[in-house]
């Protein structure tokens, strides 16, 4: 078969030769980049922000801000200063220490940024939480983690079900005329007052400083603990496949409630020195165009469905901006349909870099990079210093081209550490011989690219968000008209997948159109915007095994017109 290729554009990039590298690479050479190699002190936010505070860079633009209310631009100088005002806030109102869980729950914005950073300064695990979680969301993951202090916004304060979560101490709220009173904590009013000097805490390479929830098919989410040794790939990463460079202006997309907001929205591009670009606000392609324009961004690294919407949007738009300050652009979080890359190179004149990883492995794993033929469709090639491969069941490795399970082996930089409070769940990923087992399924051709397939499990992957679906169920019978749910991921062409969900009603409510909206309303409410099916279908009743297991497969069956498969699980 003669496969589509796009060739190399000419270019001086950070990584010459992918062979040559892969075959030489050693990650002790990496940490070479970072001052604890020499001094021994050790942490993420000063390797991130200070020390380029403290050197060349001291007055080169870190972060430019843009929502629309505000527009804002801070210095790595003004950038240290913040975060050690945003760190002196924390510790003395809200005893912040070390190991600390602090939670982060509001919209994008500057001070958003100063308390990640300030929290981590302090040695504490930081929780980001999407600003679209509702209460049970937000109860779970301060729950699981007993979190100590909570960072939010007045309005959001209303999801935080304070009462109910014995560990939490402080309330940390952002917000004009905050009145402190016992738990509660005025951010802004002591900001400006807090001091610009902190002395950070020192931690070792294997402390926590992340703490990222995401979900699996079964269970509550589950919290994957990052430490600060992973600034080692998430460094080199950001240097050879964002391919970032001293006059870089850098766009990436992701809300830091996700890992892709904090890996390569913070670390990765201030780990490298780069100028990062960050907007709040509701996706438009105007704006996002706009955004590109203005700025003059050079780097952009985004999802493939916020480049199908693009591609909705319509080449005559595109025409309408100058985007010519772009060079390089990313996708990473569902498949990049090769239909998205032609039209890529069609309008932007550039290919779209496909790249996988996943919350677990706390950096990008698999990767085209710019310097190597890219294969529509395909994520590309290991990045150097990991080893993965397509295995069976049983950890063999397979041959080319057949199809298994992605597999990792275990021991790179940036890997989860922990599973909070589950080690068995953190055992589970891994083979008894060494390979940790990512849950997609993919194959690698003859010349070493790797293609995804699917999921293993029933995890959704919508508008490039991770859902999973026994969570929506569980939200789903709280419904007083609900006596059994099954969720699904249902093809879609722009979202990659949208959440489906099957359900039975209890004796005496009727099927309307009205409970529809209500239950999607129900599910919104309590859960999150992007967890509400899309679609919902009833049903008399739903396949289940005879332990009562709701079969997923079966649902999906039913609605992509497939054969069913073994049903001898199934109850009669
Ligand atoms: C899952 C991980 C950290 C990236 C953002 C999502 C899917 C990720 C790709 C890709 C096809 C991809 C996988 C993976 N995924 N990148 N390039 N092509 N699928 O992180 O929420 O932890 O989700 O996203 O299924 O397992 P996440």
């Amino acid at each position: 078969m003669k496969m589509e290729t796009l060739s190399v554009i000419k270019g001086d990039y950070n990584l010459k030769d992918y062979n040559q590298a892969y075959e030489n690479f050693d990650w002790t050479e990496v940490e070479k980049n970072f001052s604890w190699s020499e001094t021994g002190k050790v942490n993420i936010a000063y390797e991130a922000i200070d020390r380029h505070a403290e050197g060349v860079r001291k007055n080169k633009v870190a972060l430019y801000y843009r929502d629309p209310s505000r527009e804002e631009k801070y210095t790595f100088k003004e950038m240290k200063e913040y975060s050690n005002r945003a760190a002196n806030v924390l510790k003395q109102a809200a005893d912040v220490e070390k190991g600390d869980r602090v939670f982060v729950f509001m919209p994008r914005s500057p001070e958003l940024y100063f308390t990640i950073l300030g929290a981590m300064k302090l040695g504490a695990v930081v929780g980001p939480l999407f600003e679209a979680f509702m209460e049970g969301a937000v109860r779970d993951r301060l729950d699981d983690s007993e979190a100590k202090v909570i960072v939010t916004t007045p309005a959001l304060l209303e999801r935080v079900p304070v009462n109910e979560l014995p560990a939490l101490k402080h309330i940390v709220l952002v917000g004009e005329e905050v009145k402190e009173d016992g738990k509660i904590i005025d951010f802004l009013g002591r900001l400006e007052t807090a001091s610009k000097e902190l002395e950070i805490e020192w931690v070792g390479r294997e402390d926590g400083m992340l703490l990222h929830y995401t979900s699996g098919s079964t269970g509550k989410p589950k919290g994957v603990l990052h430490v600060h040794n992973a600034m080692i790939q998430q460094y080199q990463t950001a240097n050879w496949i964002l391919d970032l460079k001293e006059d870089d202006i850098y766009w990436c997309t992701a809300d830091p409630g996700w890992v892709t907001g904090t890996v390569y929205g913070m670390f990765g591009p201030w780990l490298n020195g780069a100028s990062n670009v960050i907007v709040g606000g509701r996706f438009k392609p105007e704006t996002w165009y706009q955004t590109i324009e203005d700025y003059g961004i050079t780097v952009w690294y985004s999802a493939p469905t916020a480049f199908r919407m693009l591609m909705g949007a319509g080449d005559e738009l595109v025409k309408q901006f100058d985007l010519s300050s772009l060079r390089h652009v990313l996708s990473v979080g569902e498949p990049l349909n090769p239909e998205v890359v032609r039209w890529g190179v069609k309008v932007f004149n550039l290919r779209i870099h496909d790249n996988w990883w996943m919350t677990e492995t706390g950096a990008q794993i698999i990767s085209n990079y710019p310097s190597m033929e890219i294969k529509p469709g395909s994520m590309g090639k290991p990045f150097p210093g990991i080893k993965a491969a397509i295995v069976d069941d049983q950890g063999n490795e397979l041959p080319p081209n057949r199809m298994g399970n992605l597999a990792i082996y275990k021991g790179w930089p940036s890997m989860m550490n922990i599973i909070w409070n589950n080690p068995e769940k953190y055992e589970s990923y891994f083979m008894p011989n060494g390979w940790y087992v990512s849950g997609d399924s993919a194959y690698m051709d003859e010349d070493g690219y790797f293609w995804f397939q699917g999921r293993v499990d029933d995890v959704i992957m919508t508008s490039g968000e991770r859902v999973g679906p026994f969570e929506v169920e569980s939200k789903l019978v709280e419904h007083p008209a609900i006596a059994e749910a099954g969720v699904i991921g249902k093809p879609d062409p722009v979202r990659g997948e949208i959440i489906k969900a099957f359900v039975a009603l209890r004796e005496g409510y009727e099927v309307s159109d009205e409970l529809k909206e209500e239950i999607r309303d129900f599910v919104k409410k309590g859960l999150a915007a992007h967890a509400a099916p899309r679609e919902i279908e009833f049903k008399d009743k739903l396949p289940k095994t005879r332990s009562g297991k709701i079969m997923r497969r079966v649902l999906k069956a039913w609605e992509l017109d497939l054969p069913t498969g073994d049903l001898s699980t199934m109850e009669d």
